[in-house]
């Protein structure tokens, strides 16, 4: 039986103003819940890996994500994504992304990201252009990111209020048209007001700051791009901006703190514990937050 690939997924998801979601998975056994979850819920959902939790958390590296999500991956409800390959780090260094990206894709990941953000956009769009040369070949999807979505860097954020109001990183309207007509990027990450979950030991399990979306400068994104467009940063999200965003072109949205901290809070009380600790956040986000129970009928053909 062959499944619908991944670009055709989130075409559907644009179309029909339905979310896919893409969940991290920092430590392995977070991964069997995740996918229990969405099958349960009939939905469908993304198993992504990024670098900085091979690097930083447990999930060892490409190969052993990929083979972990050979043994519980569901094809009617699940893909395999590869999240955050920096071409600069968190940390300020140069990272080898192409040779990341190269080995994702040998190892059979369905869609790739890479995150030329921190680079001017000149560099930005000479990395992506390079990255969906690379992709085209598998037939896979890129994902990559214009604008600064703050938060996983080390030290503390500006003040979330003067950031939203300021507008300060957020992606320019003519930037993303120029940037989506040179790379051919498919899917495209904004900043609008969102930002990531800290990831620095200090900050790790600190409640994440409520985050709202700019709803204005979303619609001008979409208008500018005319494609699916990805919300970062998706814990903590209020419902009503995130059910907003998809109404103007967000048709992927990544989750990572949300289902990490009750596995790492968990943790403590046993490995069978901490995945049922995701399990449940998983079906209270599916029902309450992102609204997609039953969505995998609507995405999967
Ligand atoms: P959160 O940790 O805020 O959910 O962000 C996840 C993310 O965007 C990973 O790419």
């Amino acid at each position: 039986m062959s499944y619908v690939g991944t670009e055709m997924i989130v075409n559907n998801a644009r179309k029909a103003r339905v979310v896919v979601p893409g969940f991290n998975i920092p430590y392995l056994p977070m991964m069997e819940p995740v996918v229990r979850a969405l099958r349960d819920c009939g939905s469908f959902g993304l198993i992504m890996v990024a670098r900085l939790e091979w690097e930083k958390f447990e999930s060892k590296s490409l190969r052993a994500i990929r083979d972990e999500y050979e043994k519980v991956k569901d094809p009617n409800h699940t893909r395999l994504h590869l999240d955050h390959v920096p071409v600069i780090d968190e940390d300020n260094l140069r990272v080898d992304y192409g040779a990341i990206i190269k080995e994702a894709l040998d190892l059979g990941y369905e869609s790739v990201m890479v995150d030329g953000s921190r680079l001017p956009l000149a560099e930005n769009i000479e990395c992506t252009a390079g990255v969906v040369a690379l992709a085209k070949p598998y037939g896979v999807p890129v994902e990559a990111e214009l604008g600064a979505v703050l938060g996983h860097e080390a030290g503390p954020l500006p003040p979330y209020e003067e950031l939203f109001a300021s507008k300060k990183g957020f992606t320019s309207p003519d930037e993303a048209k120029k940037f989506v007509a040179e790379t051919h990027t498919n899917w495209l990450s904004v900043a609008i007001g969102n930002i990531h979950g800290a990831i620095s030991a200090a900050g790790k399990q600190k409640e994440k700051p409520r985050a709202r979306i700019d709803l204005e400068h979303l619609a001008l994104l979409e208008r500018a791009t005319g494609i699916p467009l990805v919300l970062h940063g998706g814990t903590g999200i209020e419902p009503e901006y995130i059910h907003g965003a998809i109404k103007r072109g967000i048709a992927k949205i990544n989750v990572a703190t949300a289902i990490r901290q009750p596995y790492e809070r968990t943790l403590s009380q046993g490995i069978t514990a901490a995945q049922q600790a995701v399990y449940e956040t998983m079906v209270d986000l599916i029902r309450n937050e992102l609204r997609i129970v039953d969505s995998a009928r609507v995405l999967n053909h």
